[in-house]
């Protein structure tokens, strides 16, 4: 891709810190990166990672699910407008703490990542490091899928393995993963990118 090349417009879903978010905002600073960052949508208002988002330059938009009640879809209605009046072309779940209907992952088919703290199949959903733990697995990581119905079911993109010490904690174990998040993220980001468009 040419330095000339159309970047393609990212939005990152988050719900609360937003490291994973900031490590996308990062590598999108490099002049070669396929991707602008041009929107961050949070469900929870005073999530931090908006104010990171807020200094750095980037669009953010608060769509709290609580104003929609029960009704799930609505809430991903209004998401989904926002991403489309955006221009929004990929989007990228990072601690978006939001289980999605077929609604948003049929309308985001094949556009939407998620990162997940574990290597799926191994441990879906919550709690992931101290169920490593707790498993004596002796490996441990991340994966980065594309979004189906299905929680944490999608088509595995890339992972990143950690080994798991007999002394770790949740926590230990924890930032060891979320550094490999942060490369795995953007790397993987660029190439399904650089993919679609060769
Ligand atoms: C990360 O561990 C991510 O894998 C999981 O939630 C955490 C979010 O952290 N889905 P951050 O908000 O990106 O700092």
């Amino acid at each position: 891709m040419s330095h000339s090349a159309k970047r393609v417009p990212v939005a990152v879903l988050i719900s609360g810190r937003g490291s994973n978010m900031t490590a996308l905002i990062e590598a999108a600073h490099a002049p070669d990166y396929p991707a602008e960052i041009r929107l961050v949508i949070s469900n929870i208002p005073d999530a931090p990672g908006l104010e990171t988002a807020r200094a750095a330059g980037i669009q953010t938009l608060t769509i709290d699910h609580r104003i929609f009640g029960k009704d799930r879809e609505a809430h991903e209605r209004a998401i989904d407008s926002a991403l489309r009046d955006a221009g929004i072309e990929i989007v990228c779940l990072a601690g978006y703490m939001r289980l999605l209907t077929p609604f948003l992952t049929d309308a985001w088919s094949g556009r939407m990542l998620n990162i997940h703290p574990s290597l799926l199949p191994e441990f879906p959903g919550l709690h992931t490091h101290e169920r490593a733990i707790a498993a004596k697995a002796s490996k441990h990581g991340c994966t980065i899928h594309l979004v189906t119905a299905g929680m944490d079911e999608g088509p595995v993109l890339a992972q990143a393995t950690v080994d798991v010490f007999p002394d770790d904690t949740p926590e230990s174990l924890a930032g060891r993963v979320l550094k490999e998040e942060h490369q795995l993220y953007p790397k993987t980001l660029a190439e399904l990118i650089r993919k679609n468009t060769n």
